[in-house]
């Protein structure tokens, strides 16, 4: 079979800045030197993609996932290795990349479409096609920034699959559609790859990447540790993240990114009455410790949750919830997310943060597994899955 992908020996080195608590601009602007250090996102990375086939691939966050999935769209190049692609790409890559915030949905749909190579004749035909399925008949002309995480990737996945490209590459956004959505998405990888289109996939949905993947690669701290049939490579690393459950425990451990103007700064999960005890069923909050070394307007804070063989439980955020946040610089504070009654069924769960401008696109700081907590039996005393959905079971019929 044709490779349209073939990645050889791929290596990514980035800069890591250590003005803790100041921007890299507030750093230059001062002219001191800021110091760094270098670190390889990916390291002599190799793998061959044959045509119409869809490719998944796994890890860690922070394993490198999404560098190597920029570097096959020709958003980052590569410090060492070689890449091929042949045919038109189209990349659904971080959540908001492309959108223009103040533009409307109707522009934004022009703006990436000519990005992607449409002439306007051509974006024209697809209009109604492309904001049918992403459901925004209502919004189209409201400037995404107003737009809930959800709109923007309904949006973007739909220009992405709608410019007919040959390989399509996601990363990590069907976790925020509603389940709805993601169906019709699941529905569109099948059409695509009937029609011999050749998809690359980023998921911590590790049951859809067994079913829906033909191979799938497993990144390790920026390494291919391996890549073969799905089943086989994805039971091996959930395997290994059980053995990790005690060494990736305290805040600050995890991975951290962002240009740092608003930080979380701890992470403190409390159960009921402010203990630190959480169970099925009882009150249950997550206080995001944050400061602020600039004035920022429109700070949007979340956190994602997941379970330690990384599937993702749900991430919320305050402008989700509709909440306005802006800061000083200078300033602390506190923002909590309260669950009346917590629907978590046992087990351990990693908390996400992130902190981010309005339209999502830009981090001022994300740290994956920036705290871990484990949930105690409580009521409703289920046991299988993840969540309870707090049912009553009732029957009917000659007993
Ligand atoms: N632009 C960047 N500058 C510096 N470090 C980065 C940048 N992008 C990613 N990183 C770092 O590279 C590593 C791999 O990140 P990423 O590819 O986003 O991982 P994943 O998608 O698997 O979670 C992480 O340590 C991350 O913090
Ligand atoms: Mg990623």
């Amino acid at each position: 079979m044709t490779k349209v992908i073939r990645a050889e020996g791929v290596s990514k080195r980035f800069r890591v800045y250590h003005e803790r608590n100041q921007s890299l601009k507030i750093a230059l602007m001062r002219g001191r030197r800021a110091k760094f250090d270098e670190f390889w996102a990916l390291q002599d990375v190799s793998f061959d993609i044959p045509q119409g086939t869809t490719f998944g691939l796994v890890g860690h966050n922070g394993s490198g996932k999404s560098t190597m999935l920029k570097c096959l769209a020709k958003i980052l190049v590569p410090d060492r290795g070689r890449i091929a692609v042949t045919g038109k790409v189209s990349a659904l890559l971080e959540l908001g990349a492309g959108f223009h915030p103040e533009l409307s949905g109707r522009d934004n749909v022009y703006l990436n479409g000519s990005i992607l190579g449409l002439r306007k004749s051509e974006i024209d035909a697809r209009f109604d096609d492309i904001v049918g399925f992403a459901g925004l008949e209502k919004f189209i002309d409201t400037p995404v920034k107003n737009y809930s995480s959800g709109m923007y990737v309904r949006l973007g996945f739909s220009v992405a699959i709608n410019v007919e490209p040959d390989i399509l590459m996601v990363d990590e956004v069907l976790a925020v559609g509603d389940e709805e959505f993601q169906r019709k998405c699941m529905e569109k990888f099948k059409d695509f790859r009937d029609q011999g289109r050749t998809i690359v996939v980023v998921s911590h949905a590790l049951g859809t990447m067994r079913d829906m993947c033909d191979e799938v690669a497993w990144l390790d701290h920026g390494r291919l540790q391996a890549v073969g049939k799905p089943h086989e490579v994805v039971d091996d690393y959930v395997e290994s993240s059980h053995g990790e459950r005690d060494t990736e425990h305290t805040a600050d451990g995890g991975v951290r990114h962002g240009s740092g103007e608003v930080r979380v700064d701890g992470v403190e999960v409390l159960g009921a009455d402010g203990q630190h005890t959480v169970r099925t069923g009882e009150p249950f909050t997550l206080r995001l410790h944050w400061s602020a070394t600039a004035d920022v307007q429109d700070v949007v804070m979340g956190i994602g949750l997941h379970t330690i063989t990384g599937q993702h439980v749900t991430g919320p955020n305050t402008k989700d919830a509709g909440l306005r946040l802006d800061v000083r610089a200078g300033s602390r504070g506190s923002v909590d997310l309260r669950v009346d009654r917590l629907m978590l069924l046992p087990g351990t769960y990693d908390v996400s943060t992130g902190v981010a401008d309005a339209t999502l696109a830009h981090a001022f700081d994300q740290q994956a597994r920036a705290a871990r907590f484990d949930v105690m039996p409580g009521t409703p005393s289920e046991r299988l899955g993840v969540v309870s959905l707090g049912g009553r079971w009732t029957v009917e019929g000659d007993r």
